[in-house]
């Protein structure tokens, strides 16, 4: 989504609203440094789990009431995007507790100070947070922005 480059994927990478996904996981198999930042990281392993299983059916009815938004291509359905997103789910959650002393997976909820100093990040990215929830409002956004843009020396948004 981001084309990040082999270069790129050696630098300090900040993921925000990062969620229940295992792009942390997968850069630190591969030797990269990535923290995530979410409030649900205040939740237990077990809590999320519960969550993710609850909110399934409601979010795979919208978007396949939403299907012909999406471009069918490299996943060509719903039952194979279902599947691709549960095995993401799984990666995140078996790396979850397993990186608590790593300090991967922090709590935070923008547009709240982070705890770094200007550009300690390299890369800083978002991927299906930031104009998704309209509820938040412009003021939200652009301070949200400020804040990564702050600690981040580049960055990226996917929507
Ligand atoms: C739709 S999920 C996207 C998760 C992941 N980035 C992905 O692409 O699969 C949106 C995420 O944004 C997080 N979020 C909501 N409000 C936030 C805030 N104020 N600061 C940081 N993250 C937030 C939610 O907790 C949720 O995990």
């Amino acid at each position: 989504m981001f084309c990040l480059s082999a270069d790129d994927l050696r630098k300090r990478i900040a993921g925000f609203g990062d969620g229940p996904a295992c792009f942390n996981r997968e850069l630190t198999e591969r030797g990269g440094s990535a923290v995530s930042f979410d409030p649900i990281y205040q939740f237990t392993r077990g809590d999320i789990e519960r969550r993710i299983e609850e909110v399934r059916v409601t979010v795979m009815e919208q978007t396949r009431l939403n299907k012909d938004n999406y471009v069918w291509t490299r996943i060509k359905n719903l039952n194979e995007l279902e599947n691709v997103r549960m095995s993401a789910m799984r990666r995140f959650l078996n790396d979850y507790d397993m990186s608590k002393t790593e300090r991967r997976y922090v709590y935070h909820e923008l547009p709240n100070r982070l705890p770094y100093e200007d550009g300690h990040f390299d890369i800083g990215l978002s991927s299906h947070f930031l104009l998704i929830y309209t509820s938040l409002g412009y003021d939200f956004h652009i301070a949200a922005m400020t804040e990564m843009l702050r600690v981040c020396r580049k960055y990226g948004c996917f929507r």
